[in-house]
């Protein structure tokens, strides 16, 4: 028997839960059992859906969803969309933060033009975060708003070097600006896409090793949180003749962590700050008393697509052994998930709509 360590329940501000609209995908109950599966007790669902979080009527149909059906605690971001920036003050009393998407991807939500993006800095209360999708040189607009409005901004999964050294030039000039990277930025480059086809497209695309090298240089600086950006599609969308970017993350993140932790590439401390302490702290997220998750870090494991609660029931990681098992999730004192026992799965409901 190898030792059990405890972690703080773990926190993904980067999830797609696809309602409503892509329940096929995944729903709230399927969702939160994947994070649950994946040591997360607190995650923040992303606007994209259909119709996106984008209005209060679907916002607040959303949160009554949600409110039935989460395994573990949940949040909802709004999204910014240039038709409803009138709706922007009224929805931040629903959302856990404002979402940004500066560049294409999947769904049609976009607000990339100047009047949007004024509004968007303007009327979102400055106690709750701005998280945008930029890549490339929108990275350098989300820099300029954050200096020009002088407030928070937070960079969804950055993933190339360029981008990186220049929110470290930013931070380095004391402007208020965080950033995460996802896993799969930092264990898969395009190479990889070039294997697995639709199965490793996402955006940002998978990147160069010299990409990839600078990630992992500035884990221990730079980088503020780990995010999954879970974005299941079922592998029918994906062998498409138009396959949708996106790939499942939140059943492989921490297993994926432990793993380059084992391998010297990072503390447990500073996996605690990254997954757990510093999205917490950044998106100004309640605490959750008496949470814990109970890992085997010595375990290891083959991943594998018929262990996943994901809806989607695949991973581009699959076959990939890796060490560090999550064995049990107490959420509030009450186990929600336990390894050897799938009844022990906290009903939906069982979680918190944030
Ligand atoms: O690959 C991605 N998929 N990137 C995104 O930004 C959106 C996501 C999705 O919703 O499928
Ligand atoms: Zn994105
Ligand atoms: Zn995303």
């Amino acid at each position: 028997m190898s030792p059990t360590l405890h972690l703080p329940g773990l926190v993904d501000v980067h999830t797609h839960l696809r309602v409503p609209g892509g329940e096929h995908k995944e729903d709230f109950a399927s969702g939160t059992a994947a994070a649950l599966a994946g040591g997360f007790t607190q995650i923040l669902a992303m606007p994209n859906t259909s119709p996106p979080l984008a209005t209060l009527d679907v916002l607040l149909a959303t949160r009554a969803v949600a409110s039935q059906t989460v395994r573990c605690d949940v949040g909802l971001y709004a999204g910014a969309s240039p038709q409803h920036t009138d709706e922007l003050p009224a929805l931040a009393n629903h959302a856990a933060a404002l979402k940004i998407y500066l560049n294409d991807t999947f769904g049609p939500l976009r607000a990339e033009d100047l009047p949007t993006l004024h509004a968007c800095f303007r009327l979102w209360p400055r106690s709750k975060m701005i998280a945008l999708h930029a890549e490339g040189q929108s990275v350098a607009v989300g820099i300029g708003l954050a200096a020009a409005y002088r407030r928070p901004v937070h960079f969804c999964h950055i993933s190339r070097r360029d981008e990186i050294e220049l929110i470290a030039a930013a931070k380095a000039a004391g402007l208020p600006v965080t950033c995460e990277v996802t896993p799969h930025h930092l264990f898969l480059t395009d190479r990889d896409a070039a294997r697995l086809g639709p199965l490793g497209d996402m955006r940002p695309r998978l990147a160069t090793q010299d990409d990839q090298d600078a990630l992992w240089a500035h884990l221990a600086s730079t980088v503020d949180c780990i995010a999954t950006d879970h974005a299941p599609h079922t592998l029918a969308e994906k062998a498409s003749a138009n396959p949708p970017p996106g790939i499942a993350g939140l059943e492989t993140s921490l297993p994926l962590m432990l793993t380059a932790m084992q391998q010297g590439r990072l503390s447990l401390d500073r996996l605690v700050e990254l997954m757990a302490s510093n999205p917490r702290r950044i998106f100004g997220l309640p605490s959750q008393p008496d949470t814990f998750i109970e890992i085997d870090p010595q375990a290891r494991t083959t991943i594998a697509n018929e262990r996943l609660l994901t809806r989607c029931g695949w991973t581009p990681f699959a076959g990939m052994v890796v060490q560090g098992l999550v064995r049990r999730v107490i959420l509030r004192g009450r186990l929600v998930y336990d390894v050897d026992r799938p009844e022990a799965l906290a009903p939906p409901g069982a979680g918190r709509l944030i």
